[in-house]
């Protein structure tokens, strides 16, 4: 190798949001990737489609070498929104990503995304369960978005029937959880909180100003200014 000063490479701005289930993560990971121009990776979206497939294929959901090899079919296969967003994928995903080896089989991809983000944007908005704690542990700014599990339920209980699944506010009262148990007390990348994350408690918050926090925050901690319009919905 030589000894030639080489260029730094230009530093990206790597945003981390993680929290359980239906806390607003993902919504607020999409506003803050619209308003900073960065771009946007929903690992959970990653994790869901590992558990679709195993369900589509009958693959026994506990047979880890069985569904890492999923892993490796995620670019090849077409799984409708409707289909990524259920309930019984939703409650796989949570299984299937409680194994090492499908952990492992994942990680390369989003730190890859946060390091080289596509259509050449200028850094990414990562939301999961492990991003500020694992994935991207040196991330510029990182979030915990949280609220109550009840109105958790309410809000995931509402996209389900809007999304035309049958199902009482009281399954995915307890469906939510039983995942948040499993995420939070699995050995490896558990669901918690980055010592250096920001709480962001959605249970009385709306949306529009739990956005408006955030950008706040990360505008301030990196002396950007925003050039999209933060309150477009
Ligand atoms: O955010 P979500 O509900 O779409 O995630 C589905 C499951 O995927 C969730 O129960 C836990 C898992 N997950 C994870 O373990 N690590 C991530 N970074 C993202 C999701």
């Amino acid at each position: 190798m030589s000894n030639e000063a080489k260029a730094p490479k230009a530093r990206k701005l790597v945003i981390a949001l993680d929290g359980p289930a239906a806390s607003g993560k993902g919504t607020l990971a999409r506003k803050l990737a619209q308003a900073f121009d960065l771009a946007h990776l929903d690992t959970g979206a990653l994790y869901r489609a590992v558990a679709a497939i195993v369900l589509r294929a009958g693959i026994n959901e506990t047979d880890e070498d069985a569904v890492v090899l999923a892993v490796g079919q995620i670019g090849a296969t077409k799984i409708e929104e409707n289909e990524l967003r259920s309930t019984a994928v939703g409650r796989v995903a949570s299984v299937v990503a409680a194994m090492p080896k499908v952990r492992a089989a994942l990680l390369d991809y989003q730190r890859n995304f946060a390091a080289s983000p596509p259509d050449d944007k200028e850094g990414a908005v990562l939301d999961g369960r492990d991003i500020g704690t694992v994935v991207c542990p040196a991330a510029d700014v990182k979030f915990f978005v949280t609220a109550s599990v009840e109105e958790r339920a309410r809000r995931r209980h509402a996209e389900l029937q809007s999304r035309g699944e049958r199902i009482t506010y009281e399954a995915v009262l307890a469906e939510l959880r039983d995942r948040d148990a499993r995420d939070c007390n699995r050995a490896q990348a558990p669901l918690r909180q980055a010592e250096d994350a920001v709480l962001l408690d959605t249970t009385e918050l709306d949306i529009e100003t739990a956005f408006r926090q955030a950008v706040d925050i990360i505008a301030r901690r990196k002396g950007l200014g925003v050039s999209a319009s933060p309150a477009r919905p």
